[in-house]
């Protein structure tokens, strides 16, 4: 028996907002330490939103289904409220239950959206 969900298995195969973006005014390469896989992910943001977000990156079913339903999740959101997302949020968006190693790949996207939002260009 598969440990995954379909949605999960679906967005694995099938990663929404893949690929990357020549306008991005943010950027950012983070990976996870404990087995290497990257993720890039870059924006578009005005002054109070998230207009448009890709990433790419190699990873496990998890981080890139984590990645590709965070990315949907996050366009056209306010920026003050993609600050509030949290590790209870991707836990609940995954609606999966996670190990401690297997939460931090569910966590990485959540990461990198959030180096995004506080780098500086
Ligand atoms: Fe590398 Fe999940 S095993 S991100």
């Amino acid at each position: 028996m598969n440990i995954y969900s379909e949605i999960v298995l679906e967005h694995y195969k099938n990663p929404h907002n893949y690929g990357s973006i020549s306008k991005a005014n943010k950027k950012t390469v983070l990976f996870n330490p404990s087995c290497g896989d990257r993720i890039e992910m870059e924006a578009v943001f005005t002054k109070k939103k998230l207009e448009e977000i890709k990433f790419r990156g190699q990873g496990c079913a998890i981080s890139i289904a984590s990645a590709s339903m965070l990315t949907d999740y996050v366009k056209n959101k306010a920026n003050e409220d993609l600050q509030k997302l949290d590790k209870e949020f991707m836990i609940k968006m995954l609606g999966i239950n996670l190990g401690p190693s297997r939460i931090k790949c569910a966590l990485l996207p959540l990461e990198a959206l959030h180096n995004l939002i506080n780098s500086k260009s």
